[in-house]
């Protein structure tokens, strides 16, 4: 746990609840937290799922690993420690946008069991919903497609602790939704999450 070193500082409550804003929105806000190696097919499968959300209404927001670490993560890089902050983070903003009522799509490696289940925890203490899609695929398939040619630089030993390569990746033992992004087509995917929500009636058909 990230020690709280500010003190005499109180949460300000506001008259307007979560309840409020699910009730405006017709939606619950909920984090779908995609981990999965690097090229496996999380921020596709978000981007894809993120349209087909917003042609049913419902409003998302994406948040991906590459972006936030071109912004408010610029300075971290891939320890694990390093690891660990950025999902800290990145739990604690997408806990937020719950609270807004909004569908979050956080597409991270994140490799490291321990991290995920902080956010987790982060979010049930809130009351917040979330929800783990593994996005599974394997190593030698991921490497294959290399979109941004890292495994090619991994194995030159250009990159040292990438994912897959010099760094481990702990699988998610259980998930909420499994995917299996070596095997399954983009739309098959985004309706499994589609059918997820529904059944848990974080939207509703319209
Ligand atoms: S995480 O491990 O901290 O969750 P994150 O998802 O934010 O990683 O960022 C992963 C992205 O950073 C990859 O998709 C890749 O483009 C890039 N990257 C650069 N170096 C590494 C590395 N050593 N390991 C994994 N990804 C890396």
């Amino acid at each position: 746990m990230t020690e709280q070193k500010s003190t005499n500082v109180h949460w300000h409550k506001g008259d307007i609840s979560r309840e409020d804003r699910t009730q405006l929105l017709g939606q619950k806000g909920v984090t779908l937290w995609f981990t999965g190696l690097s090229g496996s097919g999380k921020s596709t499968i978000a981007v894809a799922l993120e349209k087909a959300l917003y042609q049913h209404g419902k409003l998302t927001y994406r948040l991906d690993g590459d972006n936030i670490r071109l912004g408010i993560n610029k300075n971290l890089g891939f320890s694990a420690q390093d690891r660990s902050e950025n999902i800290r983070r990145i739990g604690e903003i997408s806990k937020l946008f719950v609270d807004a009522g909004i569908i979050t799509l956080a597409s991270f490696i994140s490799p490291y069991a321990a991290d995920r289940d902080s956010v987790r925890q982060l979010h049930q203490e809130a009351g917040c919903d979330f929800v783990e899609v593994f996005v599974d695929c394997a190593l030698d398939q991921a490497e294959a497609r290399d979109p941004k040619g890292l495994y090619k630089k991994a194995r030159a030993g250009e990159i040292k602790n990438f994912t897959g390569i010099g760094d481990p990746y702990e699988a998610p033992q259980q998930p909420e939704i499994h995917l299996r992004s070596d095997k399954m087509s983009l739309e098959q995917e985004v309706n499994i999450v589609i059918d997820y929500l529904l059944e848990h009636a974080f939207i509703a058909v319209s």
